[in-house]
Formats: structure tokens, sequence, C-alpha cells
């Protein structure tokens, strides 16, 4: 049941760091790690994340799925379509999911996720699913570099929203499809995560290939379609330890 055990910090470095300590300790699937102030928060490709104090959501999900370990980047997906969801009944304004993460709001983003996971050789033992969400703090706050690229609830609605409740939203929202995945796999969610893709049917660069976006592999893969009619599979690069 994700968010029966949550641990509420504070300050901390990284909510990610803190949950894999916990991980190492015995922590149950569930398990949550959250924090009022994140000091070192941990974004994508090396890149640092932005916190605002009391303001914002630093939270990291400890799932165990025993998954074969190439379709990991599937469970990156799976809680941008909760996360999208549930921003979208928190404040009626409509998300897209830019891939692989990032949760948008009118072309700008608003949440982040980074997923870290613990594998042996072939197989996903625990993944700590990071999630960064701005809430109450207004764009203009914001660290220069992004402040065009990024808004938060505040700034979409003209509304502060609780953080509990934004938090409660997403872990049903997960935990209903997460449920659905262990049942059905990855099908629904990719139809789920297509619904709400910013970037199918737009021309793309990414890691090397051009082309236009056509929609998600069954196992998570970008699909993009190259102008000499090849389809190639772009897998994310968020993955791994
Ligand atoms: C990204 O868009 O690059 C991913 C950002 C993920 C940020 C979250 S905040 C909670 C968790 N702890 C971290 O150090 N990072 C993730």
């Amino acid at each position: 049941v994700f968010g029966q055990f949550v641990h509420l910090y504070e300050a901390l470095p990284s909510t990610q760091t803190r949950l894999l300590e916990l991980v190492q300790q015995g922590a149950p699937e569930g398990t949550i790690v959250l924090t009022n102030e994140q000091t070192s928060g941990r974004g994508r490709l090396q890149r640092a994340w932005h916190g605002g104090k009391n303001k914002n959501i630093a939270m990291s999900v400890l799932v165990k799925p025993n998954l074969p370990l190439h379709i990991a980047p599937q469970l990156t997906l799976l809680m941008a379509v909760a996360v999208a969801d549930a921003l979208e009944a928190v404040t009626d304004v409509s998300c897209q999911i830019k891939w692989p993460n990032d949760v948008h709001m009118s072309t700008k983003k608003v949440a982040g996720i980074l997923t870290e996971t613990i594998s042996e050789p072939d197989r996903v033992i625990a993944a700590i699913i990071g999630i960064g969400i701005n809430v109450n703090e207004p764009e203009d706050a914001f660290p220069e570099d992004i402040r065009n690229k990024a808004t938060s609830l505040v700034s979409q609605t003209g509304k502060e929203f609780s953080r509990m409740a934004v938090v409660q939203h997403i872990c049903s929202s997960f935990e209903r499809l997460y449920s659905a995945y262990r049942v059905e796999g990855f099908d629904p969610i990719r139809l789920l995560w297509e619904a709400r893709a910013e970037t199918i049917g737009k021309r793309v660069s990414v890691q090397g290939v051009d082309g236009v976006v056509t929609g998600l592999s069954t196992n998570g893969s970008l699909k993009v379609k190259a102008e000499n009619g090849i389809e190639h599979q772009v897998y994310t690069t968020d993955i791994g330890h």
C-alpha cells in the first residue's frame, strides 16, 4: 500500500539517498520519503534539482517489482501518468507528458521524475522513483535559468495547494495504475501515456535520431520514425546505478 509508511523530514540532501538507506535497512514496498527542504536534489542526466523550501514537493517512492531490467523504464512512464492524472485532478489544469518523464502544464515543466534502481544482473529488485513537483512557489521565484521553462501549480491556477493532499492523490493514482500494470502489463499504461504525450506527431532530435514521434513501444521505448521510413526505438537513460 503506497503511502502506508511515510518518513517526513524537515531537511534532507536528497529523498532518493535517504530512501536508498532505508531500503538497505529492509524498508517495504510502498515506503515514501518526503522532505520540506531538499538541499542537493538530483535530476536526470546529472543535473541538479532546485528545491524551494516548504513550497514544493520532493518525494521518493519505493517499489519492489522484480522486473527484467530492460523494462524498468516502464516504471518512470507509469509514474509520469500517475503524476499527470493527480495534478490534473487537483488543479483542473490539463497535463501533458514530455518523454520520458517531464510533466507539463501549458508547455512548461511542473514536475520531473527520476528512477534509480537496485538490480541483480538482469532483474530489478527495487526501484526508487523520485518525484519533484513545483507547487506553491511562483515562477518568478525560480532560478533564472529555468524561469521560462518551468511552472508551478500556484502560477497555473493562482491558488496555493496543500502539498499533503497532492501527495495523497499521487499515491492513490500510482497505486491504481501499478496494480493494473502488475495484472495486465504495460499495454494499458502505454495507451494512457500516449493519450497525454506532448510529442506524438512532432519532429524531434533525440539521442542522435531525427524524425517524427509515433508513440511508445510495448517495452516503453520511444518510437521515432526517420525520414527514410525506418522506425527507431529510443531508450531513456535515467535508469541505472
Ligand atoms: C528531472 O526532471 O530531471 C527529475 C527530477 C527529480 C527530482 C526529484 S525531487 C525528489 C527526488 N529526490 C531527488 O534528489 N530527486 C528526485
